[in-house]
Parts: C-alpha cells; sequence; structure tokens
C-alpha cells in the first residue's frame, strides 16, 4: 500500500509518508505535535473532516466531511527559521498550478496565499513553525474547497469550490498529488537561495492584485495603492498615493482590492 502510493506519487521526499484520517482535530495540529518529537520532513497528514480547523488570524476553517483536500505538509527546512514565511506563498503557487494542471482553468492568487476562481475564494494556507532540539519543522496546512457546496451563511458571498465554479466534480486525490510535485520542485528552488528569487516572476503571473488598486489595512496607518508584485522576501511592493514604493509584510496588515474581496 505505501510503496503503491509512492510510486503513483512521483516524489523523492515529499508526502512519501502520509497518515490519512477520516477526522482530526486539524492536520495542522497534529503535524506539529509529531514534529516536536520526531523529524517529519516530508510527512503529509491528511483528514476527511477537521473538528477544529483553523485558519489564519485565528479564524477557523469549516468543510463538509469529504468535500475539500484537508492536508498539512511538514519540511525542515536548511535555511534559518526566519527565511521560512516564503513557503507559504511557494506553497500557495503549487496549489496553483495542480489547479491549472487538474481542471485545465487557471486560479489567481490574493497576495500573500489565497487562492480565487471567479473572485471566490477556494484555497487558503495556514503555515506553522515548531522547533525541536537541533531542528525546526514548518507546517504548511492547506484546505482546497474541491466539491465543496456548501458554506458557512457569513462566507457565502466570497466562498467558493472547483466545484461551484467550474460546474463539476473533480478527484481529491489526483490534486493532492499534483500539489505535492509542484511543491517539490518549487522547494528545492527556494532552498537554493533561501528566498524567492528564482519562483518570483511565476508567482506574479498568478497574482491578482497586480497593476490593481489595492488598500493597505496598516492599522495605524491605512494607505490605497496599486500592487506591482512581489519582493524575494515575498512582501507586496506596492506605490502608494505620493509614488513612493512600500513593502507590505503580510504578517503585520493585510490588503484588500478596492472593489470587493480580491
Ligand atoms: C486561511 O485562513 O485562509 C487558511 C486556511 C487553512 C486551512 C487548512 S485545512 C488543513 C490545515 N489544517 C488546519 O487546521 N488548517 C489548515
Amino acid at each position: 500500500m505505501r510503496e503503491e502510493w509512492k510510486k503513483r506519487l512521483g516524489t523523492v521526499w515529499a508526502g512519501t509518508e502520509c497518515l490519512g484520517f477520516r477526522i482530526l482535530d486539524s492536520t495542522n495540529e497534529y503535524g506539529k505535535s509529531l514534529a516536536v518529537r520526531r523529524p517529519v520532513h516530508g510527512l503529509l497528514i491528511t483528514a476527511q473532516s477537521q473538528t477544529a480547523g483553523k485558519g489564519r488570524r485565528g479564524r477557523t476553517w469549516q468543510s463538509p466531511e469529504g468535500t475539500a483536500v484537508l492536508m498539512s505538509l511538514c519540511v525542515e527546512p536548511e535555511f534559518l527559521p526566519e527565511r521560512a514565511a516564503g513557503l507559504t506563498l511557494v506553497m500557495a503557487m503549487a496549489a496553483a498550478e495542480a489547479i491549472r494542471e487538474l481542471t485545465g482553468v487557471q486560479p489567481g492568487i490574493k497576495w500573500p496565499n489565497d487562492l480565487v476562481l471567479n473572485g471566490k475564494k477556494i484555497c487558503g494556507i495556514l503555515t506553522e513553525m515548531v522547533f525541536r532540539k537541533e531542528a525546526y519543522a514548518v507546517i504548511l496546512g492547506v484546505g482546497i474547497n474541491v466539491n465543496t457546496e456548501q458554506f458557512p451563511k457569513e462566507l457565502e458571498e466570497t466562498a467558493g469550490s472547483l466545484k461551484t465554479e467550474l460546474g463539476r466534480a473533480f478527484s481529491k486525490d489526483a490534486l493532492i498529488g499534483m500539489v505535492l510535485r509542484f511543491f517539490e520542485a518549487y522547494y528545492e528552488q527556494y532552498q537554493m537561495t533561501g528566498d524567492l528569487s528564482l519562483l518570483k516572476e511565476r508567482y506574479e503571473a498568478f497574482l491578482v492584485n497586480r497593476d490593481k488598486e489595492v488598500r493597505v489595512l496598516d492599522p495605524q496607518h491605512p494607505y490605497q495603492g496599486v500592487a506591482k508584485g512581489i519582493t524575494k522576501e515575498g512582501k507586496l511592493i506596492v506605490v502608494d498615493q505620493n509614488n513612493q514604493e512600500q513593502c507590505v509584510d503580510s504578517g503585520e496588515v493585510s490588503v484588500r482590492g478596492i472593489l470587493g474581496y480580491t
């Protein structure tokens, strides 16, 4: 079974060890609980449903059983932890490429890491880190709404799935395999430089905010400008109304399009 999965997957390390569950509190939490105890580089955890799925900024992430890809990929980078935040953007690219390959339709990336199709959010990524004695692990949690048809009331306007947007069902396992293959290839490139210099251009090809008016929701000083692309560290480059280039860090502020969600 294990050998069969590895052969079909075709990666060298990403997802070659896979733990699949019907139900978990959160695939990220499970990944973290293992990563503090033992090496986890390449370990994949999947679930059909989560009882306490976590989103960014303390939000929850809910999906009806069996309808979404709920996965966490654990990696143990050779570069310094300060550089690990960029892996979130690497995973967003891998998920976008995988969706394009599976469906033939290219999703966009709303900086830094939401995937959108027809202006609806179809995928979110939550990256967490844990430290062991001499190593640290990054847990890249990915939720992709694949065949989901029902969303919590408050998300009805902004959330979608491959099925709601493209009108048919898709294989979640095929999608997971594609995400892992793209991620492995992109990770090797990220690791070479410890930043996005080799991947920036490809990332920008998916960036829905590019050349669009955005509002930077900085609590101290909110402002409006035009998004131009990303730095090699993954910050969003915004030209503000005084024609000054600002580099926006996703850990500190969020960005909204001026017309709706994207
Ligand atoms: C977001 O808020 O956009 C990030 C959502 C991340 C959800 C995924 S689902 C699998 C993994 N386990 C979790 O608890 N969260 C991530």
